[in-house]
This record gives structure tokens, C-alpha cells and sequence, in this order.
């Protein structure tokens, strides 16, 4: 059966991007210093304003959204940045699991500046429905957004899934549920801008991974679904809609960043057991980074690298690619990627309140 096949194929293919990532990481000359990654994320965020020295400002606490903040990399990204703001920062993690949100929030230094605070948003991204809700409730609430960090991934099977909104979730994951936060809560990263503040969306893909998007079949409605060809264009997606965001957008600072091999919850929740425990022991023994150091490669890239706006692809140690790696879209291209995710990411009628 050829998505059989294809499934397997892209297994194969994916264990060997990942083994071969673990190997360059292993050969890594400049072996990346953990240690010294983590000093200068302290230092550096002590004059990035707003920040908590300043605390006799009315609004001292930056902002920091973290959809996908529950597990993995966005969890790490989350506990470096409230250890490094000695969590006087406005922390936001949007996920499912509540448990583990509160495991995560209850780790965080005790906020003392005004305005800071940590709290979990309930969200189900795969339905748009939610997303629309979670991103109502934020636009009412707060004023602005200096960080928008995006990482929400779930892999049950790999095969071709449905939601209750007829869509399949990994590629809403991976793709349109990131973009439907990106554009829909671009006002407040605006507001942050207007304030002399950083305004930056973070997602973590794979910058470069993708080769060419298929425009006759964005979405994969008409062709087919199959892993292998959402693995071989997904991370395309992110990098060309970015190129559009900024265009949009010449104020905001936008990074793609690949974690590389990060021991995370992706593999806990594959349905087939043989396959969780193969991945599990996989991910365990050759995996080099802990979500602890991703994290802290992560936030050193948001936070230090991508120094002005624009739009900017970041390696597994935090630093810039060469932009030659990357996919640069020609304008009507980018407009066919946006009217498309435009299309997608509508909330059903009956959500609309
Ligand atoms: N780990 C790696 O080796 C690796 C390598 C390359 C690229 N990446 C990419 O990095 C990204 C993050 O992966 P990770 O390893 O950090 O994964 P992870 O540990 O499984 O974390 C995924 C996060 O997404 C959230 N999530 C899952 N389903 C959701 C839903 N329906 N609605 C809202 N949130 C949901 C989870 O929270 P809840 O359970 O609370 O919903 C969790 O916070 C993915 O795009 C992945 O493809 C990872
Ligand atoms: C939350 O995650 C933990 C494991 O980290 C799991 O045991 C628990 O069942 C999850 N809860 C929900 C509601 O998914």
C-alpha cells in the first residue's frame, strides 16, 4: 500500500535527519557551552526593556505567551525565561494538560513585580474554534505581547486524521493554528513595538527542512495526505510565511527556529505501544539536549540573536543559519500561502459569539 510505504519511508527519513543531527551535534567543534549559553541569557535579559529593575513603571512585567509552554521545548523555553526574569514577567502557557501546567508554573521564581504573574490557558489548537476563543480572551485582556513563543506538536499516529472541524490535526499543529495566533495577535506585539518594547514570535519547526511547497495543493486536500510529503513541506510553510509576515509587518521580529533532538514528550503518545517504546528508548539514549539546555539555546536566540525585525532561521545551538539554506518565496507565492491559511484558520459559525 503506498501510504504505508510512504509512512515508512518518511520514518526512515526522519530517524536519519535526527541520528544525523545528533552526530553533528556530538562532532560539534565549538562544543556549545551550556554554562556560559546560560550566564549571558541572565545578563542579556536584564537590559532588554521592559524588565523588572524598572518596577516603579505602571507596566513593568514583560509578556510572554507560550502555546505548546506544558511540555518539550516551549516548557523549557518557558522555565529559562521566569529563572532568568526571577519570574517578575507576565508568563502565559497555553496547552491542555493543567496538571502539568501547574507542575511547571509552581517551579517558577515567585513573582514580586507589579503586573507579573503566571497562569495557564486551557486550549485545544488542533479546533479552530478554540484557538478563536483563547485568542479573544488574550486581545481582552492584555495590552500587549512582547513574546509569542509557538510549539504545539501531538503525534498520535502518522497517518491522515480528522478533527470535529474536519481537519487534520498535526498539520493544524505544525502549521495553521501557528499562524491563526501569529496574525490574529499581531495588534499586541504592534502595541509592544509602539512602547519601545520587543515584539518577537518565535516557532519552533524546522527553518530549511522543507524543500519545495506544492502551490497547486497547498494543504494537501487534492493530492493526498501522506507524512512524508507534509514532513518534506511543512517546514516551507513556516519559513515562507514568515518572509509574508514580515513584509506585513516591517516592526516585528520573527524567528524559526529547529530545536534539533530534544528528549520531549513527542513520542509518549504514539498509539502503536512497540513504536512508543522504540522512540521512548531512542529519543532517551541519543538525544544530546534535555528540553532544560534546548530551552536555554532557544531563549538565547529570542532573545540575543535576532537582534531587529525581520524574519530569522535559527540552528539547534541558537544561532543564525546560513540564509542560503532557506526557501525565499517570490511575492505572489507568499500571497498564495496567505490567502490560503486565511481560508483554513476561519472559525466555524457557530463559535462565533
Ligand atoms: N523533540 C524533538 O526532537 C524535535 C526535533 C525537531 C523539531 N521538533 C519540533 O518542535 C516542536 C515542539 O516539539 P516538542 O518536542 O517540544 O513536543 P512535546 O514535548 O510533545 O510538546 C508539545 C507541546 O504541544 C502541546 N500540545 C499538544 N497538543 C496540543 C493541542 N491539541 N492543543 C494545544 N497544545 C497542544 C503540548 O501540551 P498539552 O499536552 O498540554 O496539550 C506540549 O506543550 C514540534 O513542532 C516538533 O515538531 C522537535
Ligand atoms: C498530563 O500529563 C501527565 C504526564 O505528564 C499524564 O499522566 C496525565 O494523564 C496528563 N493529563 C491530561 C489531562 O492529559
Amino acid at each position: 500500500m503506498p501510504t504505508t510505504n510512504s509512512t515508512s519511508f518518511a520514518l526512515a527519513a526522519s530517524l536519519f535527519t535526527l541520528t544525523l543531527t545528533t552526530y553533528i551535534y556530538k562532532t560539534h567543534r565549538r562544543t556549545s557551552n551550556l554554562t556560559s549559553i546560560r550566564t549571558s541569557n541572565a545578563n542579556d535579559i536584564s537590559h532588554i526593556p521592559p524588565c523588572s529593575t524598572e518596577s516603579t513603571e505602571e507596566r513593568s512585567a514583560p509578556v510572554a505567551v507560550f502555546l505548546g509552554g506544558t511540555a518539550g521545548v516551549g516548557r523549557g523555553m518557558a522555565e529559562a525565561y521566569a529563572k532568568h526574569t526571577n519570574g517578575n514577567a507576565h508568563i502565559i502557557l497555553i496547552g491542555r494538560n493543567a496538571t502539568n501546567a501547574q507542575a511547571i508554573i509552581d517551579s517558577f521564581p515567585k513573582p514580586t513585580a507589579p503586573g507579573a504573574k503566571h497562569e495557564f490557558i486551557y486550549c485545544d489548537a488542533t479546533l479552530m474554534a478554540e484557538c478563536k476563543r483563547t485568542i479573544d480572551d488574550l486581545l481582552q485582556r492584555l495590552t500587549t505581547i512582547n513574546y509569542l513563543v509557538l510549539s504545539p506538536m501531538f503525534v498520535r499516529s502518522f497517518h491522515k486524521e480528522e478533527t470535529s472541524e474536519g481537519k487534520e490535526p498535526k498539520l493544524v499543529l505544525l502549521y495553521y493554528a501557528r499562524f491563526k495566533f501569529t496574525r490574529e495577535l499581531m495588534p499586541l506585539m504592534q502595541k509592544a513595538k509602539e512602547a519601545g518594547e520587543d515584539a518577537k514570535v518565535y516557532i519552533v519547526g524546522g527553518p530549511g527542512l522543507g524543500k519545495r511547497i506544492d502551490y497547486d495543493d497547498l494543504g494537501f486536500s487534492k493530492k493526498g495526505y501522506s507524512f512524508w510529503k507534509v514532513r518534506r513541506q511543512f517546514p516551507a510553510y513556516l519559513d515562507v510565511i514568515l518572509q509574508e509576515f514580515a513584509a506585513q509587518n516591517p516592526l516585528i521580529t520573527f524567528i524559526h527556529a529547529y530545536s534539533g533532538p530534544v528528549r520531549s514528550a513527542l513520542a509518549d503518545n504514539l498509539e502503536w505501544p512497540l513504536f512508543r517504546i522504540f522512540f521512548k528508548v531512542f529519543f532517551e539514549l541519543s538525544f544530546p539536549f534535555s528540553h532544560t539546555a534546548s530551552g536555554e539555546h532557544m531563549l538565547h536566540a529570542m532573545l540575543t540573536m535576532a537582534k531587529h525585525p525581520g524574519v530569522w532561521s535559527i540552528d539547534m545551538f541558537g544561532e543564525t543559519m546560513p540564509e542560503q539554506k532557506i526557501v525565499v518565496a517570490t511575492e505572489r507565492e507568499r500571497k498564495m500561502l496567505w490567502e490560503h491559511s486565511i481560508g483554513e484558520t476561519v472559525a466555524p459559525e457557530s463559535s462565533t459569539s
